[in-house]
């Protein structure tokens, strides 16, 4: 197992490049199932998410490559059954469905089960594959999905939190390949369904309406192979941005999106971080005193959950009160009691967390418990004085490119060390 040691206490100073973003990434690897032509894939972030989507699409049948930022596959001749032990690793691993379903007419994929995170259900993805025509049964732990034809229609896609990601990422990438016209009301908005949309027009696909509740998908025979870029990760940038503000540091953060961060930007500004913005640029300037403020998680353009706990790590900095409410998955407050150890005095009142902050974070010991959470944890250690350990940091390398590298540039003292135990 790895650790991070952070010797924190260091303003972080310097600039740092974002990195292509992992969950646009994910859903239009998948999508490269949907050609037998071959596609070339740029900015894809090195992390172990993506190349896990690299196992998983060779386990189909598909030739994949990855050296550099560029990911190449082809799925000349794929099959449709996807294993319970690839999915059970990778929940984000279910967007092969709708690609297998859209070009096979049938696709078995084992149900992915829930995570620390929540209870991570798919009934909102199943409900978009029926409605296009498909006979979906759950068998063995297995969902399995088959139609004589996809035929294009309404689907109502809005679910007990409100939209779905992949699960729109899902239907609409099924629907490219049905007969008529499909539209998806109550889409899920965030950028990278955007760019999901973008790679798919790019292949020959005719979508209409994406990064809106209502997105049109008029079905073609067939796609063809394409070259496509991936755009900047907002949460990476977002995370950046936090951990400068966290240790009162000057960073430039480049090659990032700041309009697709607005909920984020206007939130730090809120709460008295200083950022200056100019176009693909963001740079976040040392500040005076934090302020409290309240966040809510919402579905985009809202503050994003994947922000949550990052956001919480800067606000136990802040003195007063903070009430962070999570509403996409109730559970994700893993990181409260490992924030607690480092001395931050947060509880919890059912989707809410009260965060009574302003006493300065003293360094511990801490157990990683997803990829957001490490992330919080590492800023959290970036700011409390001593030293951090950060236990289980595999969760942070399925979604960080290099998060330690580009730390150290910034002048932070953190090392990756391998220690005993699992
Ligand atoms: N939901 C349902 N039924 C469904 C699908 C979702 O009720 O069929 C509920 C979920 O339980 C949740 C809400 O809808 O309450 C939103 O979940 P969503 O489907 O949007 O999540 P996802 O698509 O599985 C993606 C990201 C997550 C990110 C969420 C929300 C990928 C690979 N994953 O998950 O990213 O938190 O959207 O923005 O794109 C991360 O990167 O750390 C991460 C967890």
């Amino acid at each position: 197992m790895q650790s991070f040691i952070i010797k924190g206490g260091v303003p972080l100073h310097g600039q740092v490049q974002i990195s292509g973003a992992k969950n646009a990434a994910l859903p239009i690897m998948a999508a490269t199932l949907l050609t037998d032509e071959p596609c070339t894939i740029r900015r894809v972030p090195n992390v172990s998410d993506v190349r896990f989507m690299c196992k998983i699409l060779a386990s189909l049948g598909a030739e994949v490559e990855f050296h550099g930022d560029t990911v190449r596959v082809r799925a000349k001749k794929i099959n449709p059954v996807c294993d319970y032990d690839l999915v059970r690793q990778m929940r984000g691993s279910i967007c092969v469905m709708g690609p297998l379903l859209g070009r096979l007419h049938r696709a078995t994929v084992s149900l992915p089960g829930g995570c620390v995170i929540g209870a991570r259900p798919i009934n909102l993805h199943l409900k978009g594959f029926e409605a296009l025509g498909a006979d979906v049964k759950i068998e063995g732990g297995y969902v399995k999905a088959s139609a004589k034809r996809l035929l294009g229609t309404e689907i109502f896609l809005g679910g007990r939190a409100g939209s779905t990601v992949l699960g729109t990422a899902n239907v609409m990438m099924a629907a490219t390949l049905a007969e008529g016209v499909t539209v998806i009301e109550s889409a899920a908005c965030e950028p990278e369904v955007v760019d999901l949309a973008n790679f798919l027009n790019a292949m020959g696909a005719k979508i209409t309406g994406a990064g809106s509740p209502t997105i049109t998908i008029v079905g073609v025979k067939q796609l063809h192979g394409v070259e496509y870029e991936i755009i900047p990760d907002r949460i990476e940038a977002a995370t950046y941005a936090i951990a400068a503000a966290a240790t009162n540091g000057e960073v430039t953060i480049t090659g990032a999106r700041p309009d697709h961060m607005h909920a984020v930007l206007d939130k730090l500004n809120e709460a008295g971080v200083r950022i200056e913005r100019k176009g693909a640029v963001l740079t976040v300037k040392p500040h005076g005193e934090l302020r409290a403020v309240d966040v809510t998680t919402l579905p985009y353009a809202g503050f994003p959950t994947d922000v949550q706990a990052q956001m919480m790590a800067l606000l136990t900095l802040a003195p007063g009160i903070s009430i962070i409410t999570e509403r996409i998955f109730e559970s994700r407050f893993m990181h409260v009691s490992e924030l607690a150890r480092l001395g931050a005095d947060i509880e919890l009142e059912g989707p809410s967390a009260i965060v009574k902050g302003g006493k300065p974070l003293s360094g511990a010991p801490v157990m990683a418990s997803d990829l957001r959470a490490s992330a919080a944890l590492v800023i959290a250690g970036l700011a409390a004085k001593g030293t951090t350990q950060v236990n289980r940091i595999y969760h942070i390398d399925r979604g960080y490119e290099n998060i330690d590298t580009k730390l150290r540039r910034l002048g932070a003292r953190i090392q990756r060390i391998e220690v005993e135990g699992p």
